[in-house]
């Protein structure tokens, strides 16, 4: 019986370490690189100008409120930076509370007063966006549930908020978030 011998495939195209291959791979390096080059200067355009707004755009993003005919114990939605802005006056009972709390055995450790601006003990001025991924929380409308600690209550997942808008019970891992704010007068507040 005759033996066979196995030989190679002339049909398929051989990559040898000559000339041709050194070229291949050369521009499959170039190739590469560029992809990278034009997709480094894409993404880094807008973020640049995401990081650097300008003048006009920062005064446009504050808002100004007048909190004077906001009762005890009412709050306010505004909306700031297209979110919702929780605007509240505690009444004595909430700040006593806010404030029988020891801020050191909190989750998110803050008291009343790192919260809110001197004089106004009572405003308390959060954004209206739960910690954990973003729902709007219940508490700032007349009848509306305000969870167990009287502040805030967010639905989606069930993460309760105290009357300083400080995280006491759910997922959220940290207190409602307080925007950059000012008051401008006795009442009016500038936000952003
Ligand atoms: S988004 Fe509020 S508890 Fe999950």
């Amino acid at each position: 019986m005759a033996e066979t011998t196995p030989t190679a495939d002339t049909s398929a195209p051989v990559m040898t370490d000559g000339e041709d291959g050194v070229r291949r791979r050369d521009f499959i390096n170039i190739a590469a690189v560029s992809a990278f080059g034009v997709g480094g200067v894409a993404t880094l355009v807008p973020l640049i100008s995401q990081m650097a707004p300008s003048a006009d755009v920062l005064a446009e993003s504050s808002t100004e409120l007048d909190t004077a005919g906001i009762e005890p114990g009412q709050a306010v939605k505004a909306i700031f930076r297209k979110q919702p802005l929780f605007v509240r006056r505690l009444t004595a009972e909430e700040i006593a509370e806010a404030n029988a709390v020891d801020a050191a055995s909190l989750r998110d450790p803050a008291s009343l007063a790192d919260i809110t601006k001197e004089g106004h003990g009572d405003m308390l001025i959060t954004m209206g966006v739960c910690t954990h991924l973003g729902c709007v929380p219940l508490g700032a409308a007349e009848g509306e549930v305000k969870g167990e600690f009287g502040g805030y209550f967010c639905p989606c997942h069930g993460s309760h908020y105290d009357t300083a808008g400080r995280i006491r019970k759910g997922p959220a891992p940290t207190n409602l978030e307080v925007p950059e704010y000012e008051f401008t007068s006795d009442t009016v507040v500038k936000v952003g």
